[in-house]
């Protein structure tokens, strides 16, 4: 209609300008927040209602034990399980855990969170060999993947099982010197001082009450959350009944890596399954109780311990130099480089290992000693006396290299990267909640990992 026209040509064009202003004013107002938040980290953004940790159910195939493997290591991954029944997961305590786990104003500088050294997209490893620490120094050793890290026996942690538990662990790097460079002391007043922190205290723990043992639980809860179950290999395992049969979902060669890591296709040298147990594909040890209590052990990297002792370091008992505790395989695809000091770079390196660079280290595992000269008779005692038997291969010392063909070393790599969880290494609910909506996460991840040693 003429009249309306007419009448609506001045609002529209006053409609126009005061559009053009209000666009104005939002950019404005967020460039302005963009400022801030430069300087001063700006709260965590978080769902009203808590994600799920406490609730997940495990696969039956975590509960059940029928893994390949020794008689010892027939266990299944909740068998490994080092949650405390003082420290049960809850949602509001993982929340917790969460943000303080990717809260850079908990290090003496505001530079860094145990989330710079242990990135999501990596499992939660660096992709650096050595991870530098607030002032830039370099740690000792590499970071460590933390994809299962719940599944571990014995429940200690770093790769020399210094800490006793989880608990103990997660307040460690806030005061090791080189990584975040705190006092518990000045810890617990870092927290104080941030206003998201009392409410997220609250509804973990009944209180608002801030301490270094409630920020201990939290990250602990956090930690064990994080627990892989939706790789290729779980999507294929639960088609079938057995780890051992074909998954329908797998390539040929997947398949025969994966016969291969559970039987070495019954050739007669251990299987990696002795070692990298359970369907959680944890570190156990092959001879059980009988390796002094823990499941850390020597693969054959040197010939002898001199810089870097392992477990020697925290037992002060000599059979233990040169034993290391490994991370699950789980994500190890993504998790390079690998060993404790991170001296391989692929995956491909790691099997060249095993296959022909095992090194006659004086504690090097009875599992990867040479013992076929002495097989048919060792499986006889075996039969009447396996205890017999089993001391029988830790006398023959020399490392029995698994000498894989080159088909055998592709199809293990390409079995390892099945283990790859995508849906875990961007689940949301283990991401950093300070990431502002829109905010690129991949080059927030590069700029936070370090520069190239
Ligand atoms: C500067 C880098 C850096 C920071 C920051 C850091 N870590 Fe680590 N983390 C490492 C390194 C390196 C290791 C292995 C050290 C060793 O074994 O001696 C490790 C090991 C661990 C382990 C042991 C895993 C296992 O299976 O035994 C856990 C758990 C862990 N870190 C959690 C955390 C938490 C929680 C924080 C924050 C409070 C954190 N880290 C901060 C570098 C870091
Ligand atoms: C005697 C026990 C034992 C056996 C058998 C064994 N491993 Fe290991 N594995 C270890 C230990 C211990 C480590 C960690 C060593 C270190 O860092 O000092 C490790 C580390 C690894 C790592 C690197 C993990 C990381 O995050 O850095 C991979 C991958 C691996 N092993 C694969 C295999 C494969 C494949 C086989 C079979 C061919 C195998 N292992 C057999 C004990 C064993």
């Amino acid at each position: 209609m003429q009249w309306t026209r007419k009448a609506s040509d001045k609002p529209i064009a006053r409609m126009r300008a005061l559009g053009r202003l209000a666009r104005w004013t939002l950019a404005l107002l967020a460039l302005a927040s963009a400022l801030d938040g430069a300087d001063s980290q700006t709260g965590p953004r978080l769902p009203n209602d808590p994600f799920d940790y406490a609730g997940i159910v495990l696969p039956d195939y975590y509960r059940s034990s029928n893994f390949p493997g020794g008689r010892r290591t027939r266990r299944s991954a909740i068998d490994l399980d080092n949650t405390p029944s003082s420290n049960i997961i809850t949602n509001e305590g993982a929340t917790l855990g969460r943000v303080l786990f990717y809260d850079k104003s908990l290090s003496a500088n505001g530079a860094i969170s145990c989330s710079s050294c242990h990135l999501q997209a990596h499992g939660f490893t660096d992709p650096k060999r050595l991870s530098r620490g607030f002032a830039g120094g370099l740690t000792r050793r590499h970071s460590m993947g933390l994809t299962n890290a719940r599944f571990y026996r014995g429940g200690k942690f770093f790769w020399d099982e210094r800490a006793m538990s989880l608990e103990d662990q997660v307040l460690m790097p806030f005061q090791d010197p080189v990584e975040m460079g705190l006092t518990l002391q000045r810890l617990e007043a870092l927290v104080r001082s941030q206003p998201y922190y009392p409410p997220l205290f609250e509804a973990a723990f009944g209180s608002t009450a801030i301490d270094s043992d409630r920020i201990s639980r939290a990250l602990a809860q956090f930690v064990r959350s994080i627990v892989s179950f939706n790789s290729r290999y779980d999507r294929g395992r639960s088609q079938v009944s057995s780890p051992l049969a074909n998954f329908p979902n797998f390539s040929a060669e997947e398949n025969r890596g994966k016969r291969i890591f559970m039987t070495n296709g019954g050739v007669g040298r251990a299987p990696c399954t002795v070692c990298h147990g359970s369907e959680s594909f944890s570190l156990v040890s092959p001879r059980g109780n009988r390796n002094r209590g823990t499941s850390a052990s020597n693969n054959g990297l040197d010939t002898s311990s001199v810089a870097d002792r392992g477990v020697a370091e925290t037992t002060g008992n000599g059979r233990d130099a040169g034993k290391f505790k490994s991370p699950s395989l789980r994500n190890v695809g993504v998790g390079a480089p690998y060993m404790h000091d991170g001296r391989f770079a692929t995956l491909e390196e790691v099997i060249e290992h095993y296959s022909t660079g095992l090194e006659p280290h004086p504690n090097l595992d009875p599992a990867l000693r040479e013992n076929s000269r002495v097989e048919g008779l060792i499986a006889r005692v075996g039969r009447l006396a396996p205890s017999l038997a089993e001391r029988l291969r830790e006398h023959s010392r020399t490392p029995e290299p698994y000498r894989f063909s080159s088909q055998e070393k592709a199809a293990l790599v390409a079995f390892l990267h099945t283990l790859t969880d995508e849906t875990l290494l961007s689940d949301e609910k283990f991401s950093d909640p300070f990431i502002e909506p829109g905010e690129p996460v991949i080059a927030r991840a590069e700029n936070s990992a370090n520069a190239a040693l």
